[in-house]
């Protein structure tokens, strides 16, 4: 095995950016390994890049196990988590530990996530005792989007942001090696950051947490048409993708495909 969850504990110990990025299939995983990514999440956002969905909420267990594997057998070197879906953990304990135990048994996950606050410590304690590494994810949380009423930033009123700092020292002390801090103020992240030993992983929350997180369609533009604030774009694969598959179709149609 490569990287393993040691690395979290030991890049925040080091003062050192973690970089993660999530992925779905094999060939993403090791585009993702080979650019040296520390560590990869095969995320619910699935449902929607993957599936087409305007939610995350749709996603099942299965399809969580059935991408996470493809993902570890295309980065074998790559610290894996499999994110745990909606109503896949929040019922009970017992359940919890039935999700986290398939995605790692059945897709080799190394790790799980879980999106909630302080209603799921009872949770993190059980995975944690039963040997199972979690990570927790605060702050905009994809799965409670209709709660909220849309994808907008979380923490900016006092209770929020009172309640995302208790949140984060219950799941810190329930045992999570981590926390993804999404949609959130800046300043917010950045004391959470300070008052946390374990590491923040940012996604819309600003420079002051101890890594970062992108969708890798986002990060490569796969999606042309499609945006988010807290994404940062690198490629614009989607745009060249069609030119090539135009150009295959221009050829194909005009006789010309065999021609060279
Ligand atoms: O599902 C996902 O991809 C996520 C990340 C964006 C943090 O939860």
């Amino acid at each position: 095995m490569g990287h393993t969850v040691t690395l979290f504990q030991a890049a925040k110990d080091a003062g050192k950016p973690i970089v993660m990025v999530t992925a779905y299939d094999y060939t993403m995983a090791a585009l993702a390994e080979a650019a040296g990514i520390e560590a990869l999440l095969v995320g619910d956002s699935l449902g929607m890049v993957v599936q087409g969905n305007d939610t995350t909420l749709s996603v099942t267990l299965d399809d969580i196990i059935y991408h996470t594997r493809w993902v570890v057998r295309g980065a074998p070197d790559t610290f894996v988590l499999a994110d745990l879906p909606f109503m896949t953990y929040q019922p009970s304990v017992e359940m919890a530990l039935r999700s986290a135990g398939r995605a790692l048994q059945e897709a080799r996950a190394h790790g799980v996530k879980l999106e909630g606050g302080e209603e799921i410590v009872p949770q993190v304690n059980a995975l944690v005792q039963a040997g199972i590494p979690v990570m927790g994810h605060i702050g905009m949380r994809p799965q409670s989007v209709h709660l909220y009423g849309g994808y907008g930033k979380r923490g900016k009123s006092k209770k929020e942001h009172d309640e995302l700092l208790a949140s984060a020292s219950a799941l810190q002390d329930a045992g999570a090696f981590a926390l993804v801090l999404e949609n959130i103020p800046h300043g917010l992240a950045g004391e959470i950051t300070g008052r946390l030993h374990i590491p923040t992983i940012g996604i819309g929350a600003g420079e002051g947490c101890d890594g970062q997180i992108q969708v890798f369609h986002d990060l490569l533009g796969l999606q042309p048409d499609f945006h988010p604030r807290h994404a940062k774009r690198y490629a614009d694969i989607g745009r060249q993708m069609i030119q090539a598959l135009s150009s295959y179709a221009n050829e194909v149609r005009q006789g010309l495909f065999h021609s060279k």
